[in-house]
């Protein structure tokens, strides 16, 4: 159910149509994209990424949002989760210990699409586990910052 519809102008074209309004939501240390673990994350900025993305997703409202505290992403998704079309969440290392984010997940009605950069299922065991996974619509992992386009891609009409 699309729950957003609104109309923006291109400059140099006719009005158009925004059909979803989506969200970002990273968890902690993913601020320090670019410069944290290259190898594993890559060496763009997520702020760089995120540009870009709301350039070539014009037609979608797309904001970001990073925290590296608990409850601030558990509040996020309660101000976000009943009105929002999607939520595309990399809870980071909370996915594989946070009860709660993982209880906020089931308890909202807006889809979520668990995301990660790495393929979690190449790493250590302890990343193998998610407490979102049982309540996401999808999870997406293991192609860079790429994961985040095609969870946003997953929620196009
Ligand atoms: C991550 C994978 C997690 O295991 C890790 O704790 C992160 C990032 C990813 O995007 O690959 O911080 O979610």
């Amino acid at each position: 159910m699309i729950r957003n519809i609104k109309f923006y102008l291109d400059p140099d074209q006719s009005p158009k149509l925004y059909f979803m309004k989506v969200i970002i939501i990273n968890g902690p240390n993913l601020n320090l994209l670019g410069k944290r673990e290259p190898s594993v994350y890559g060496s763009e900025t997520f702020e760089n990424y995120f540009q870009d993305l709301q350039h070539r997703f014009r037609q979608v409202e797309l904001e970001y949002f990073q925290s590296n505290i608990e409850g601030e992403i558990i509040d996020k998704l309660h101000e976000t989760g009943f009105t929002y079309d999607g939520i595309i969440l990399n809870a980071a290392a909370y996915t594989h210990t946070s009860v709660g984010i993982g209880d906020a997940v089931k308890g909202i009605e807006t889809p979520v699409v668990e995301v990660h950069i790495s393929n979690v299922y190449q790493r250590e065991n302890f990343r193998h586990s998610s407490y979102i996974a049982p309540n996401a619509r999808g999870i997406i992992a293991g192609f860079g910052l790429q994961s985040y386009e095609l969870a946003l891609l997953s929620f196009e009409p």
